[in-house]
């Protein structure tokens, strides 16, 4: 559990609006079952393990006919109204708690998709940000050999993964940069596929906190299954090992 510190707030925003027609599956991917409970519920929990005192909000499309408040953790929430595409979901968000936020209050954005997210990195990212001027993420170093294709499914080249990172969630900033950041993004009709990208846009650079493999996000059918994998081998990781019970056993 991390200590927001006297005095300090912390605003979490998960979009969770999305339709997530690339599962093709019969309801939206925030509501597949994985481990017998619904993947925002999952996600949720695990961001209220770190921060049960940060104040939620969760974007939802308003046609949304799934969402159960029982799956909600945290004793100060709201639900926002979910945009066209990721990036009007979180404006709406942070539009509507204009009133009690101030430009100083950090902002973590949490994609619902990634329920796998471990509590030791949510606690290393809130620790590594929270003194940041200018706020950063997730990320992990490509690991693969990339290739550009030419647009016809054929490698145009091979692009070196030196430098080359993924970008996870969650991203970190505080609100009133990541508002003027979105604002400044769209007027520009900058593609924003995440809030690190709009900061970016502003001239600034978004510091990149190296997070697990694991963290995946939820996006094509198999990776539910994936998903039920992890948090299984997770739980195991945070077991002890029978070699350490048999040493500490008398
Ligand atoms: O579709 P994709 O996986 O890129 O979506 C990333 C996140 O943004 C998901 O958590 C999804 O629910 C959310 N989203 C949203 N509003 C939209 C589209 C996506 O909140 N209009």
């Amino acid at each position: 559990m991390s200590d927001c510190g006297a005095g300090e707030r912390l605003w979490l925003v998960v979009p969770a609006a999305g339709r997530g027609r690339r599962m093709g599956a019969g309801l939206p991917k925030q509501y597949l079952m994985l481990d017998g409970l619904p993947v925002l519920a999952h996600t949720l929990a695990r961001l209220h393990q770190a921060f049960p005192a940060a104040r939620l909000c969760l974007c939802l499309a308003p046609d949304d006919a799934y969402f159960d408040s029982a799956w909600v953790p945290f004793a100060q929430w709201r639900r926002t109204p979910g945009g066209a595409e990721r990036v009007d979901s979180v404006r709406n968000a942070l539009a509507a708690v204009a009133d009690s936020a101030s430009d100083d209050d950090l902002v973590m954005v949490h994609d619902v998709a990634r329920p796998c997210v471990a509590l030791t990195d949510l606690e290393c990212l809130y620790a590594a940000l929270r003194e940041d001027e200018v706020g950063g993420l997730l990320a992990t170093p490509a690991a693969d050999t990339m290739k550009r294709d030419d647009g016809r499914g054929r490698v145009a080249r091979t692009e070196t993964r030196r430098g080359l990172w993924h970008a996870q969630t969650p991203q970190v900033f505080r609100y009133g940069l990541l508002r003027r950041a979105l604002a400044e993004a769209i007027k520009s009709r900058l593609e924003v596929t995440d809030e690190a990208s709009a900061v970016e846009a502003l001239g600034l650079s978004p510091r990149l906190v190296p997070g697990r493999r694991d963290n995946i996000k939820i996006t094509r059918p198999e990776d539910l299954a994936l998903a039920g994998h992890i948090l299984a081998a997770q739980r195991d990781e945070s077991l002890p090992s029978s070699g350490q019970v048999h040493e500490e056993t008398p």
